[in-house]
């Protein structure tokens, strides 16, 4: 089932991604070698309850912890440790909040310390290829025509699109129907209308798509080894372009800063 929103519910999605967005901004402030995973955790949480939410993740389906904190060749649902960043990492560092009944759901890659060209244009591609799927989200289009826009420009880099995981509908839940999925066919899929609010978050391999799970329970990775990038935003469904609720402009604020 498809839940349209009302201006005031988009408004409430709005409020929650612009905190999971400055949020990854207090984060963002923290990343270097040397700083572990849980220590950015522990910084998440305090700043979403400082700003009267709660963290939307901690506890939904039995999920440990604020952030979701995946390196190098974990694609997704890495779980905060005491593994200490190193220089040449990457790590994807997934948000979310609960506030006023409804979700904010927002991901962004960092580098840590200086990292390799070849990892370098995997981050850029896939930040691009999010960009290109948004572009797609607008009323009268398909959701595979979203897909599509994300295949295309990854490959054409020579990078690979992750099938099992997909982005979603964001509201009272944080996945709401539909599935939104990085790959796929123009013109296939439910046509997008005005009200839904979509999640859009590619997930690229630098080498196979293929996956598997570690023993954790929630930690993907790459089959192969080799690193995987993830952003993620929110955006509503308008005529013409969509409303993008949350932003990377907080983060990218520090990060232009520092690296
Ligand atoms: N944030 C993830 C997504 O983008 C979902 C995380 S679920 C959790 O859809 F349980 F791991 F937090
Ligand atoms: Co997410
Ligand atoms: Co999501």
């Amino acid at each position: 089932m498809l839940v349209y929103k009302s201006e005031k519910e988009i408004e409430i999605i709005q409020r929650n991604n612009q905190l999971v967005s400055r949020t990854l901004a207090e984060v963002a402030k923290m990343i270097q070698p040397g700083v572990t995973t849980l220590e950015l955790d522990k910084r998440a949480e305090e700043f979403i309850r400082d700003n009267g939410a709660v963290p939307g993740f901690l506890g939904y389906g039995g999920y440990p912890n604020t952030l979701c904190t995946s390196v190098n060749d974990q694609i997704v649902h890495g779980i905060p440790s005491n593994y200490e960043l190193k220089d040449g990492d990457i790590v994807s560092v997934d948000c979310g909040t609960y506030l006023e009944g409804y979700y904010g759901d927002t991901a962004y890659t960092f580098p840590v310390g200086e990292i390799s060209d070849e990892i370098k244009t995997l981050l850029k591609v896939t930040k691009e290829s999010l960009f290109k799927g948004i572009e797609n989200a607008i009323e009268g289009k398909r959701i595979g025509d979203i897909g599509y826009a994300v295949q295309l420009h990854a490959e054409k880099a020579g990078f690979s699109v992750v099938r099992e995981m997909v982005g979603h509908g964001l509201g009272k839940n944080m996945h709401e129907a539909p599935e939104v999925p990085n790959y796929g066919r123009r013109g296939r899929g439910v046509t997008i209308k005005k009200g839904l609010v979509l999640c859009i978050e590619p997930m690229i391999n630098m080498g196979s798509k293929y996956i598997k799970q570690d023993n954790d329970g929630w930690t993907i990775r790459t089959i192969d080894g080799k690193p995987s990038a993830h952003y993620e935003l929110a955006v509503a469904v308008n005529k013409g372009q969509a409303e993008i609720l949350s932003t990377f402009e907080y983060i990218e604020e520090i990060t232009k800063n520092k690296i």
